[in-house]
Parts: structure tokens; sequence; C-alpha cells
């Protein structure tokens, strides 16, 4: 499970059925995998998964028992509703302009014949994006990653469980404590930065936080508004981080597709900026994005715990159970993607669309929890790619090697992968190096 968690999972999946139990570490798991498993979380099932008891002592840890993505029921529709907009598609569409300087300017950093390690530079300009776009401040290096070491370390092994909490509680050395030191003085930052411009700036997520907790002030423990801070970080710094690697991985290992791809980001630059209509209509570039969230689903499965006794495919399962809604699980299902081991980015588009059912291409999770910022995320991968294809020659650094899928804490093809900068294909002109637009 641990070196290959997708091909193990799939593999059950194929012999035992839809429902079926495993042992990852020292934790018991249901597993419910399949298009009837995404249809039960996204409907009568929603109520017997429960996302509060599996992530309470990471909110606990957080101060923020109240944060919604750990709330259930009523008062989690409520606080979606109310972020949403800061998560949108539309929110991102509105700072183009930034998220290409951004991208132009994490390659300024490097010299022709670097060899980048990938994960971390990909993940260092995600938090830079992420937090441009929420919270109106990019972190510094050692911000992002004090923030990203601390909130994986609590997230893997308080929810996810990879170790006995009382195990993780003990074993928190040093480091660690100084990680959550700096990530909280950063989020507190955030929050009184806010607070001390009395509304000169546009609305972000921080503002909208603190909104909420004056209309409902029952929802808001004391350090919620804090905490909130770290949130588009923990959530949108792997994620996109990793996906935007694996994007890269698969292009610059299939050079007809890279050039067939980086001739619509050509054409996207043509008038000098990026459009937002052009690229939502950008067939190439957003094929290559859904192909990679099929292929790589960093976020493969929802854990869960059972909020009371249910029935799925016949099968009990008890109330307090641990459970894992496989929700890739019909990623590599030639029923519903032909051909599931080969690349290709042409499914994604009319006349053949094989994205378009939600309880079978899934990569943003399903059901009430279902990712809140794909739009942003959708928008944020997208700019990128156009923008490092169509300024930047790269090259694999190793391009025989093979690279395991490693889980930290999302799918990650590990700290060894590189790619070469082989150096500028269009001058950036003085587009990097600029406080964010
Ligand atoms: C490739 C990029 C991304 C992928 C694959 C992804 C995937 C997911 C998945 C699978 C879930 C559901 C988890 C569950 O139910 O257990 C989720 C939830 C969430 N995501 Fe994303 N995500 C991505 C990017 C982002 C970004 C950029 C942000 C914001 C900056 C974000 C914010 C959230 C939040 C706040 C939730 C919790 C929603 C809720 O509880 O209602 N995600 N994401």
């Amino acid at each position: 499970m641990a070196s290959d968690p997708l091909g193990f999972l799939s593999e059950q999946h194929r012999r035992l059925g839809p429902i079926f139990r495993v042992r990852a570490a020292h934790m018991k798991l249901v597993v419910l995998a399949g298009e009837r498993a995404n249809a039960f979380a996204h409907g009568e099932g929603a109520d017997c998964l429960s996302n509060r008891e599996t992530w309470a002592p990471t909110l606990h840890e957080f101060g923020a028992p109240n944060n919604f993505v750990g709330l259930d029921g009523e008062p989690h529709r409520l606080l979606r509703k109310k972020f949403a907009n800061h998560f949108s598609r539309k929110a991102a569409e509105a700072r183009l302009p930034a998220l290409v300087d951004l991208t132009l300017t994490a390659f300024a950093e490097h010299s022709s014949g670097d060899e980048i390690p990938f994960v971390a530079f990909s993940q260092a300009l995600a938090s830079r994006q992420v937090g441009t776009l929420l919270v109106g401040r990019t972190p510094s290096r050692d911000e992002h990653e004090a923030i990203l070491r601390y909130t994986n370390a609590v997230v893997v092994n308080l929810s996810l469980r990879r170790m006995p909490r009382w195990l993780f509680r003990l074993s928190q050395g040093r480091s660690l404590r100084r990680d959550r030191q700096a990530s909280f003085a950063f989020a507190r930052e955030l929050v009184e930065e806010r607070r001390s411009e009395g509304g000169n700036e546009p609305s972000n997520f921080i503002d909208a936080v603190q909104l909420a907790s004056l209309e409902h002030p029952e929802l808001f423990a004391e350090g919620e508004q804090v905490s909130a801070g770290l949130l588009p970080f923990f959530a949108g710094v792997d994620t996109v981080g990793q996906t935007n690697v694996f994007i890269l991985y698969e292009l610059l290992r299939h050079p007809a597709l890279l050039e067939r791809v980086r001739a619509e980001a050509d054409r996207l630059f043509e008038g000098g900026q990026l459009d937002p209509k052009a690229l939502r209509d950008a067939h190439d570039i957003n094929g290559a994005v859904n192909e990679t969230l099929r292929v790589h689903p960093v976020a493969f499965a929802m854990p869960r715990t059972a909020a009371r006794d249910f029935t799925f495919e016949g099968c009990r399962v008890d109330r307090g159970s641990s459970v894992m809604v496989f929700t890739s699980a019909c990623h590599f299902d030639p029923a519903y993607f032909p051909d599931p081991e080969r690349f290709d980015i042409d499914r994604h588009r009319p006349p053949r669309d094989e994205h378009r059912r939600p309880d079978v291409f899934a990569p943003w999770g399903r059901g009430p929890h279902q990712c809140v910022g794909a739009g942003l995320a959708g928008v944020q991968m997208g700019a990128t790619l156009a923008t490092i294809l169509h300024h930047c020659d790269l090259e694999l650094a190793e391009p025989e090697r093979e690279f395991p899928h490693l889980l930290r804490p999302s799918l990650s093809l590990g700290p060894e992968f590189k790619i070469c900068f082989r150096g500028w294909r269009r001058d950036p002109g003085d587009r990097f190096n600029k406080p964010p637009r």
C-alpha cells in the first residue's frame, strides 16, 4: 500500500469489488470504491460519512474546531457557501496577470542549465499563487516551507493517521514546534494586516472569515480566524504543486503532445496577456490538466468516519469505522476510459467528453466536501502550464528513470525528480520580480 497506494487500491477493487477492508500502517479501513461509491458519498450516504470525526484532531491542533472542512451537515453548508466565491474560477481569472508573473519570477531565480528539484519548486510556486489569490500575501520561502512541513505533518499523522496519535504527540520535536510557531506567526500577521488596512484593499478570504465570525459567533472558537489563514495553504499547495509536476512529467515524456499543447499556449499569448475566456476554451491545455488529474489523481480518496451504522452494496459498516471512499477508482477502468493506460488529452473534449460523469471522473472528490477550490485550481494550473510552455525550454533531467508514486501526503514523484531549465524560449521582459498584481 505505501509503495504504490493507487495501484494497490485499484487491484483490490478489481479483485474484491465495491467494498473491501484493508490494513494500512496501524489502521483498519473499510474502502468503498467505484461509481456507486461516489454516488453514495454524494447522495444517500452523505450523512453516514462524517468529516468531523476524521478532521477533529487536526482542527483541534490548529485551534479551529469549527473550520468548515471539519463540519458536517447544515453548519458546513452555511460556511462553505459564504466562502465559496473566494475559491472560485472567477476569483482566479481576475488575477491572471499575477499568476503569470509569479510563474516567470520562479523561473527567473534559475539559470539556463539548472536541474531544478521540481516538486519543491512547484510547491513554492503554488504557495505564492495561493497566497496572492486568497490571503493577499506571498509567503517568504522560509514561511512557505514551515507551513508546508507543519500542516503536512499534522494532517498526515492526526487525520490520515499514518502514526498512532499518541506517538505523534510524543515524537513532536523542536523543529516541528518551530514550524508551528512560524506558521501561526504568519497567519496572525495576515489577520492583523487586514484589520489595520480597514477596508482599503479588495476583500479576500481573511475578510470573509472575519465577517462570518461576526455573523455567526457560535461557529467561531478563539483560534478560528487565525488558523483560517493556513487553510488555503494546506488545501491548495501540495495538491496543485504535485499536479503541476505530473502535467510536465507527462508532456515532457510525450514530445509530439508537448509541441501540440505548446502551440496552443503560444496562441494564447499572441495578444501579450492571457485572456480568461481563451484560457477556458483552450482544449489542449485543459485536456492536459484533466488527463493528468485522471492518471495521477493526487487526492485519490476521501478519509471519513462512519457516523452511524449503514449498509453499502449489501455489506454492513459499523458506526465509528474508519472509511475511505476511493473516489478515483473508475479512472483506470476501460469501461469508462478506453485504453486507460494511454495519456490521451482528447478524452476530455467533445464528442468524447469521457470526464463529464461526476461519479466516474472525481479527482476533486465527491459529495458535500468535494473541492471548493476546483475552479480556482483549474485556472491556476492552466495559466501556469500556458506560461511555462510559452516562455520556457525544459527537459526531463533523467528521462530514463522511473519514479515511484509516493504519498507526501498527496501523490508525488518525490524530492529526487528534477526538470532541466534549458533557458527562455521567449524573453519574459520585465514581467518578473514585480509585486503581484
Ligand atoms: C489539483 C488541485 C487540487 C485537487 C486535486 C484537490 C482535491 C480535493 C479533494 C479530493 C477534496 C475533497 C477531500 C475530502 O472530501 O476528503 C478537496 C477539498 C478541498 N479543497 Fe481541494 N484540491 C485541489 C486544489 C485546491 C486549492 C487550490 C484549494 C484552495 C486554495 C483547495 C481547497 C479545498 C478545500 C477548502 C477543501 C475542503 C472543502 C470542504 O470541506 O467543503 N483545493 N480538494
